[in-house]
């Protein structure tokens, strides 16, 4: 793991987005896992504002998204293909065509990635509970795609983005860790004190299901950025 630790969020989204947009540019038919929530927000903003330099183009690449609720209509503003739609494809060249979500397609979602030769770039954010994707804690290491439900925890942490508790749907579809660990490269972002704990167990702890994140030690090209907030539990800091 490459820990790279910075003075704001906003100096990780843009050295995230130009790295990006480096790899589109060497490989246009690039394949880019994507995550949601608040994480990314930044980084999209970025990709929205190179895009619109003329810096990159995103019609030959192929995304595939890390998770999306169980229950709630595709254009359901909380969904998180209306969220991709909302921040990023819509204000970019991405062809919707290639942009994967699991549960959209038929097809067995591990199968279609590999189809498509992998996914060369995972982006991921990390919850609270050390969950990557919605492989909360305990989820074996080994899974593919799968439903899942989500932790009190995770609904609760979400509960900020709907009216209520209640509205939050307890189960979602999910890349497994065993699909995240295909990927070639994943950089993980995290900000904020209230990940500092997690982001502690993922790089310093042992490798334990009960911090899913932490099964990234074991891949051979991960990427940590973080904020001083986030890092600051870290030996060392
Ligand atoms: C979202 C996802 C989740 C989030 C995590 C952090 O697609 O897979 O694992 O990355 O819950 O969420 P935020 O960024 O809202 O703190």
């Amino acid at each position: 793991m490459k820990v790279h630790v910075f003075k704001s969020k906003e100096m990780i989204d843009q050295e995230v987005a130009t790295l990006i947009v480096s790899k589109i540019n060497a490989k246009p038919n690039f394949v880019i896992g994507l995550a949601t929530g608040s994480t990314p927000l930044g980084i999209y903003q970025e990709l929205i504002s190179l895009y619109q330099q003329n810096k990159v183009s995103f019609k030959d690449v192929t995304s595939f998204n890390l998770d999306e609720y169980v229950g709630l209509e595709k254009m359901h503003p909380q969904s998180y293909r209306y969220y991709m739609n909302h921040h990023l494809f819509s204000k970019t060249d991405f062809n919707v065509e290639n942009t994967f979500f699991p549960g959209e397609t038929s097809e067995n979602y591990d199968l279609l990635i590999a189809s498509k030769g992998g996914i060369d770039l995972q982006i991921l954010g990390i919850g609270g509970n050390g969950h990557i994707a919605f492989n909360e804690p305990g989820t074996s290491f080994d899974a593919l795609t799968h439903e899942t439900l989500l932790a009190h925890q995770t609904r609760l942490d979400n509960s900020r983005f709907f009216n209520s508790l209640e509205e939050v749907p307890t189960k979602a579809l999910t890349m497994g860790l065993g699909s995240i660990m295909c990927a070639k490269e994943i950089i993980l972002v995290a900000t904020g004190l209230n990940k500092a704990e997690a982001v502690k167990s993922m790089i310093e702890g042992d490798i334990n299901v009960n911090c899913p994140a932490s099964i990234l030690q074991n891949h051979i090209n991960v990427h940590i950025y973080l904020d001083e907030d986030a890092a600051s539990l870290l030996e060392g800091n």
